[in-house]
């Protein structure tokens, strides 16, 4: 088993502490759907007031992105994530005690920028800290916490409907937040990190620690010939060596929202509702039946993911992705109700992202930059990610309206099929290597 040995104990644990991050990062996006059905009424609010309460989540996060690579790079992985607790607190407390709208928009917004700044954290956390041939499973430990935040806070809205308790909804945060806050005063700031920065006792004593002392010591050495300081500057993204591996990042993070994942996450009980399973309750509970499919595909993930590599998971996802949407596309364009051959659809295209495209998209822009400046790189491909779900997600109900949800959904296969031809001609694998040989790659490429 992945986990049993002495040597990964603590890499898992510390993985977790800051993966609860992931957790908040998923509770935080989907609990709105819940929770609006009736803090609407409660607050008065107009149509274009709710649409901004939704949007203003990502536009933190945008911002989040943006400000993520910066602070990790230039203050330590460590206290980014304490930013980032920080940041969900404020933004926690502002939701569950809102009395009108302005509170509800700034604890939307401090939440969604706490989103962001997690977003770049932690796997970048996770993978300076994991022994190299694990790094995919640790990492991907961040995706599995994402969905399975999605999952409770379906569940959590599920059990609150009847009572019709949306500040409980958003105060159910505050378990995972506690949690990870108490445990960040037990991780350490990273090696590489520490290196970088020109501490290596601190460094040492820390891969003592890690108990894993040969791959780390493997890692320190690559990162300290690397020259770390001299590349830390936002216009070393576009060197030639780095430029490649820039690319390659925001390329995958675009194709992962541009290929429509977050229409059917935020939008699913509409999809079911267009599907033919019009009842509210019903809708309700196929959207969480979703929600424990994409958990359970993301174990499926992390069980793969260090076996067969990063390439294999992107191509079987990606073309399983594209034959779901066609299927999906044609069960909605009949005169028929799409009805059972929709669900059949959905799931196996959250099934084909949850091996691929949601837990490998993370893990390769936390792997393929150079030490100096991976935070700044993660940032900057995260910012576009976050771009992207917003495009994604302020479209999909206008694509629906004017062109149906079959030409949409065919639409998201197109745009999975370039997806899959650019994994095809850039993508390298990077399964087992440590960051040293990532590098020597790009520079030889
Ligand atoms: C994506 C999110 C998405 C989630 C669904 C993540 O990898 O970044 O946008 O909502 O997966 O599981």
């Amino acid at each position: 088993m992945v986990f049993q040995s002495k040597l990964v104990r603590f890499p898992l644990m510390i993985s977790l502490i800051a993966s609860l991050g992931g957790f908040l990062f998923g509770y935080n996006t989907s609990v709105i759907a819940g929770a609006m059905l009736f803090l609407v009424n409660d607050l008065g609010l107009t149509i274009f007031q709710e649409e901004l309460v939704v949007s203003t989540l990502l536009i933190g996060a945008l911002l989040g992105a943006l400000c993520s690579g910066f602070l990790a790079d230039s203050f330590g992985r460590k206290k980014t994530l304490f930013a980032t607790a920080l940041l969900f607190f404020i933004g926690t407390f502002c939701l569950t005690t809102a009395v009108n709208f302005d509170e509800l928009l700034l604890g939307r917004f401090l939440s969604g920028f706490g989103i962001g700044l997690a977003s770049v954290a932690v796997p970048l956390y996770i993978a300076e800290m994991a022994p190299c041939e694990k790094r995919g499973v640790y990492v991907s430990l961040n995706q599995l916490m994402i969905t399975v935040g999605v999952l409770v806070a379906y569940v959590v809205c599920y059990l609150y409907a009847e009572r019709q308790e949306w500040r409980e909804m958003f105060g159910f945060g505050f378990v995972p937040l506690l949690i990870q806050f108490v445990g960040l005063f037990f991780i350490p700031e990273t090696p590489a990190w520490l290196i970088s920065h020109k501490h290596p006792k601190e460094a040492e004593m820390v891969l003592h620690q890690l108990r894993d002392a040969h791959l780390s010591e493997n890692l320190v050495e690559a990162e300290r010939k690397e020259d770390a300081p001299k590349d830390q500057r936002w216009g070393a993204l576009f060197e030639p060596k780095i430029r490649k591996a820039f690319l390659i990042g925001v390329g995958m993070s675009v194709f992962q929202q541009i290929t429509g994942i977050n229409a059917v996450i935020y939008y699913a009980p509409r999809i079911f509702q267009l599907a033919g399973y019009q009842e509210a309750q019903m809708a309700t509970f196929v959207t969480m039946l979703l929600g424990a499919v994409n958990v359970g595909m993301t174990l499926v993930a992390l069980w793969l993911i260090d076996k067969l590599g990063r390439r294999p998971l992107f191509i079987i996802g990606l073309i399983g992705m594209s034959m779901s949407l066609a299927l999906l596309g044609l069960s909605f364009s009949g005169s028929e109700q799409a009805g059972v051959v929709a669900v059949f659809a959905l799931m196996s295209y959250i099934s084909f992202f949850a091996i691929s495209l949601g837990p490998v998209a993370w893990l390769i822009i936390s792997e393929i930059y150079p030490l100096g400046i991976r935070g700044r790189a993660m940032g900057a491909a995260t910012f576009a990610n976050w771009a992207c779900n917003y495009f994604v997600s302020l479209t999909f109900l206008s694509l629906v309206t004017s062109i149906g949800a079959g030409l949409t959904f065919w639409l998201y296969m197109l745009i999975s099929l370039i997806g899959l031809w650019f994994v095809w001609k850039m993508v390298p694998e990077t399964k087992g290597k440590t960051f040293e040989e990532i590098q020597h790659f790009w520079k030889r490429s």
